[in-house]
């Protein structure tokens, strides 16, 4: 990272300027967007069942965040992940008739946890979650790599997955119980066709974060913290043009859009057809971006230095 970048990030994470920066933000986005960015769905897994299944409602906040309450349908109880905004999350308990037992923080960054403290206060008995490594504020209950957090029907599977920020956390919900796709709550891990910055750690910490989520299976449903979707397919058309599952998407993505309607959930089975930085592994890629042949004809970056080189043209593409 640049210094003054460096700079800024250390301001915005470690003193009370970031956190009046993002109440400004949040004040901007509410006039902005009093609806919130974008247009969203419910998802709701075999709600036909008895016992009924669970609902996933992504909720928009700030100008492109989304926070998430999962809802286990038969016991209304709710755990929310990522509450930047309390009042819009708020807004959504109490439409839905739930009762708020958990906070799910993917890291400390106030565009994701910004809002533990008016919920904490608000549900006494509301439990804070997240990775003890990464100073998340009002946090209660210190999760590691693979603890499970159980609400009602729910199973939810914390994976370390550190690179954005050092604690970072991911969050899979088992489909298991309800018999339908498990989904992943990626943060800023992963977005569609995108990922995050690596603020806290090295390409190759990165690049072994996204392998933890490329073993899941195909069918998981990814509900990624930021609606970044238009600009990181159009992104993802510089570094491999030929791509039709990009294509398509892109194509999808625009007519949604167009409408202002939320790109979420896609599948990690879509990501892998087209996000590039799930695809280091791609000899097109490597072709694309790679050193090209050496004097011996076989020089080729790892696959954590082309994750690097995507990293930084992913940044100048955006500032241009
Ligand atoms: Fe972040």
């Amino acid at each position: 990272m640049k210094a003054v970048g460096l700079a800024w990030y250390s301001l915005y994470t470690r003193t009370w300027l970031g956190y009046l920066f993002y109440r400004q933000q949040l004040r901007r986005a509410r006039n902005r967007y009093p609806k919130g960015h974008s247009r969203t769905q419910p998802r709701l897994f075999n709600a036909h069942l008895c016992p009924p299944g669970v609902k996933v409602l992504p909720i928009p906040v700030l100008s492109d965040n989304y926070s998430y309450l999962i809802i286990d349908t038969q016991a209304r109880l709710a755990v929310v992940v990522d509450p930047s905004d309390p009042q819009a999350v708020q807004a959504s308990i109490e439409k839905e008739g739930v009762d708020l037992v958990a906070i799910l923080c993917t890291h400390k960054h106030w565009d994701h946890s910004g809002g533990n403290r008016d919920l904490s206060r608000r549900h006494q008995d509301c439990r804070v979650y997240g990775s003890p490594q990464d100073g998340i504020p009002y946090l209660t209950h210190p999760l590691c790599h693979q603890d499970v957090v159980s609400v009602g029907r729910l199973q939810i599977r914390a994976l370390a997955t550190p690179g954005h920020t050092q604690g970072h956390l991911v969050y899979l919900l088992d489909g298991e119980p309800y018999k339908g796709p498990s989904c992943l709550f990626s943060g800023d891990l992963l977005f569609l066709s995108g990922c995050g910055r690596t603020f806290e750690g090295t390409a190759e910490t990165m690049l072994s974060s996204l392998d933890t989520v490329l073993g899941l299976g195909d069918d998981t449903l990814l509900w990624p913290g930021h609606e970044y979707a238009e600009e990181n397919l159009g992104f993802a058309g510089v570094v491999e043009p030929e791509n039709l599952a990009r294509e398509r998407k892109m194509q999808w993505v625009q007519r949604q859009r167009m409408e202002r309607k939320s790109t979420c959930p896609s599948t990690l089975g879509e990501e892998r057809s087209y996000n590039p930085f799930l695809r280091t592994h791609c000899l097109v890629l490597q072709e694309a971006l790679g050193p090209g042949p050496g004097p011996t004809g076989d020089d080729s970056y790892s696959r954590a230095e082309l994750l690097e080189k995507l990293r930084r043209l992913k940044d100048l593409h955006k500032s241009k």
